[in-house]
């Protein structure tokens, strides 16, 4: 039976941590905002329960807090930083108010060696986060540890299973913090190691079949890594009655659309190749406005699969790569998103198409998506494979696309990524890519004068696309990279790599 870990939003940064090291331990973690309901929780049925931290004070108006019949449930708690101020005082502690915050490493010393800190040598390098302090505690706890300014670092109830630390067990700058989670949820809380891909792939692959019956089910490959671990599960729960379309936009990196049809077909999955280049191209013809790009691209590509799905019937399915971390409510701070790049997918068509929708990743982050993939046989080099932006090399091809720079482009890119993977730098890297800039200038090759265009190779490490740094790319490679596209690539003058990190810049340029 899949037991769940239930953890509760605060609006901290790193709720989403908390979540992936409760899964890394091979447990359910499922997030819920702080609004939660007893009995939301009730009908979840939590084998413990995890309080994030959160940018708030317990004093200031409207501070986000925690329907108390949670904590009376007896179900495990852990409060992390503030957490665990909710907790001293929802329970009857006393937490006074500081204006300053202390936000970094700090060395904790262990006053009770037993429970979250089994295992764990005093003193301990923890990664604190601390501004209101815990000045008395609630009747029946103890504090477990403190730090040089603060006397109250971690607290736990002598006889109910209630903990909490004012650090971040969940951070990677608290090196022990694996092995507290991990005495919190087996020592404490009971669990047992029950989220393996294995299993995953068991529960999903039979309720998609007791759904899915005898209809049939479409699925839009892209060839990414969500959309092909979509297909492949779906296949494992409804053999041949799936149907994938793939819709060659023309915008793919050189050979793609190729790979993709071979690789699912040799696994026995029907695909229907489309080829709407020209269409794409057509559409986008004068177009140089990227928002502008975004638009055309996703509203053809939902023109050419509805078109497509059509002609398939009986499908009453449409299966999508909907990963968790797109459908998690958080609790993070209100206030108005400025849109800075508008990210299509194939959003709204089952409403229009009358389609019902199976999402089989909805439960998984994206490492979790990629252990699943492995398990279900899918080739590492597709896993493994660098994000690609939905409007493909369109948005790589500043301004204006002609057939001509989409060509030269795809060239370079190949070359680029070439080189990177055999320097074995491709999988350090979270994005590489060549973009290609409408500008001359001027060289010489030979004895003659050259006016070609130029091309920027971009490289950024990463660990979720939110922010990046620029990649420190060797030099030899990138002169090895830069001689043969100049060379190879007849129309490519300059080559220049780009030094900007993410924020203020984006990954992509356009
Ligand atoms: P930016 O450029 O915003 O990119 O720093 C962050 C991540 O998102 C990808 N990206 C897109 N993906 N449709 C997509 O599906 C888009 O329009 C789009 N624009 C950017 C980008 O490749 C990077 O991984």
């Amino acid at each position: 039976m899949k037991q769940t870990v239930l953890v509760i939003d605060f609006g901290s940064q790193y709720t989403q941590n908390i979540a992936r090291r409760i899964r890394e331990q091979g447990v359910f973690s499922e997030i819920k905002p702080h609004t939660v309901t007893a009995d939301e929780v009730k009908k979840i049925s939590p084998s413990a329960i995890i309080l994030s931290g959160g940018p708030s004070s317990v004093w200031d108006e409207g501070a986000p807090s925690l329907d108390a019949a949670i904590i009376e449930s007896g179900v495990p708690v852990l409060g992390v930083c503030y957490g665990m101020q909710l907790l001293v005082r929802m329970l009857g502690g006393e937490v006074e108010h500081s204006d300053g915050r202390e936000f970094g490493p700090a060395e904790i010393e262990i006053l009770d060696g037993g429970g979250l800190f089994s295992g764990i040598r005093s003193p301990a390098a923890v990664w604190m986060s601390h501004g209101d302090r815990v000045v008395r505690l609630p009747e029946g706890f103890v504090a477990t540890a403190r730090t040089a300014s603060a006397p109250v670092a971690a607290v736990r109830h002598e006889k109910r299973k209630i903990f909490g630390t004012q650090f971040h067990p969940e951070v990677a700058h608290t090196p022990g913090g694996g092995e507290m989670l991990s005495n919190f949820l087996f020592n404490i809380a009971g669990c047992e190691k029950s989220w393996t891909p294995e299993a995953f792939i068991e529960s999903v692959v039979a309720s998609v079949k007791e759904r899915v019956g005898s209809s049939r089910v479409i699925c839009a490959l892209s060839g990414g890594v969500d959309s092909s671990v979509t297909a492949a599960l779906v296949r494992e729960a409804v053999g041949s009655a799936l149907v994938c379309i793939f819709v060659d936009t023309g915008l793919l990196r050189l050979g793609e659309g190729d790979d993709v049809v071979r690789m699912f077909s040799e696994s026995g999955i029907e695909v229907k190749r489309v080829n709407e280049e020209e269409r794409f191209l057509g559409k986008l013809k004068g177009v140089s406005d990227p928002e502008e790009k975004r638009k055309i691209i996703g509203r053809e590509f939902i023109a050419v699969f509805e078109r497509e799905a059509k002609s398939i019937e009986g499908a009453e399915f449409l299966a999508q790569g909907t990963l968790y971390p797109d459908v998690i409510e958080s609790a993070s701070v209100p206030g108005a998103a400025v849109t800075i790049k508008t990210h299509h997918n194939v959003g709204g068509l089952p409403e229009r198409m009358n389609l019902k929708l199976i999402e089989p990743l909805r439960e998984l982050f994206k490492d979790e998506v990629r252990r699943v993939g492995r398990a279900l046989l899918i080739p590492e080099v597709l896993l493994n494979r660098h994000p690609f932006p939905g409007p493909g090399l369109a948005i790589r091809i500043l301004g204006e696309i002609s057939a001509e720079a989409l060509d030269m482009l795809k060239r370079a890119d190949a070359i680029y990524i070439d080189e990177i993977r055999k320097a074995g730098l491709y999988d350090k890297i979270w994005q590489a890519f060549a973009v290609f800039l409408p500008v001359r200038t001027v060289g010489v090759m030979g004895d003659n004068r050259t006016y070609d265009n130029v091309i920027a190779l971009r490289a950024v490490t990463s660990t979720d696309g939110m922010t990046a740094d620029w990649a420190k790319i060797p030099p030899e490679v990138l002169e090895k990279t830069s001689t043969r596209i100049i060379n190879e690539v007849r129309g490519i003058g300059r080559v220049v790599y780009d030094i900007s990190t993410k924020p203020p810049g984006t990954i992509e340029w356009e």
